[in-house]
């Protein structure tokens, strides 16, 4: 049976949203329009939200990646499911992520989009489980860092399932 346990509220969330999108809207102020690149689909609650909160000149992209396999261990291989519609040399581009684990998605996504010759390439990733890193990659914009616990809700799954809880809540199955 599933459990589901609170960890960080809705409005937890939201408060961390903000204060990302207040840092993003400071830094690219001069370095506009920002490409933000919404990494499917785990990232697509936060991304519309983070989004939302930027007060700058924003343009949007959608890459699918997947690096687990079924349930919740990662295959530690990444498969590119759906690229980018558009170019990007002399972009500067923001990968928005829900989660940074192990670190593997995020080092295959940025070697990836680096050799395409962007103006300038960072990563955003709300959540941070920096127990479990494999790779020395770090996001340039971390939300909130949690511990080394399976989490769903908010646009994290467990199989599919859980993406539309609105807070994210520790998963524990017996
Ligand atoms: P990484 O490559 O190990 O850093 O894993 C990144 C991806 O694994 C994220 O984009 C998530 O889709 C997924 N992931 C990692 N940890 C969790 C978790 O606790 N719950 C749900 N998905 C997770
Ligand atoms: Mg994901």
């Amino acid at each position: 049976m599933d459990k589901l346990e609170i960890l960080i509220s809705k409005k937890e969330i939201a408060a961390a949203v903000r204060q990302l999108a207040a840092k993003i809207t400071t830094d690219y102020k001069d370095s506009q329009p920002l490409l933000a690149v919404c990494i499917l689909k785990g990232s697509c609650v936060f991304f519309a939200d983070l989004i939302r909160e930027l007060d700058l000149d924003v343009r949007l992209d959608f890459m699918a990646v997947s690096s687990y396999g079924a349930g919740k261990t990662s295959s530690g291989e990444v498969r590119l499911l759906k690229d980018l519609d558009d170019v990007i040399d002399n972009k500067h581009v923001l990968i928005v992520e829900d989660i940074m684990d192990s670190g593997i998605t995020l080092q295959y996504l940025k070697k990836l989009l680096l050799s395409r010759n962007p103006a300038s390439i960072r990563i955003c990733a709300l959540l941070d489980k920096p127990a479990s890193r494999k790779t020395d990659i770090e996001a340039d914009y971390k939300g909130i860092t949690i511990p080394d616990s399976f989490v769903v809700g908010y646009g994290l799954d467990c199989n599919q399932k859980y993406r539309n809880l609105p807070d994210i809540c520790i998963l524990s199955q017996d």
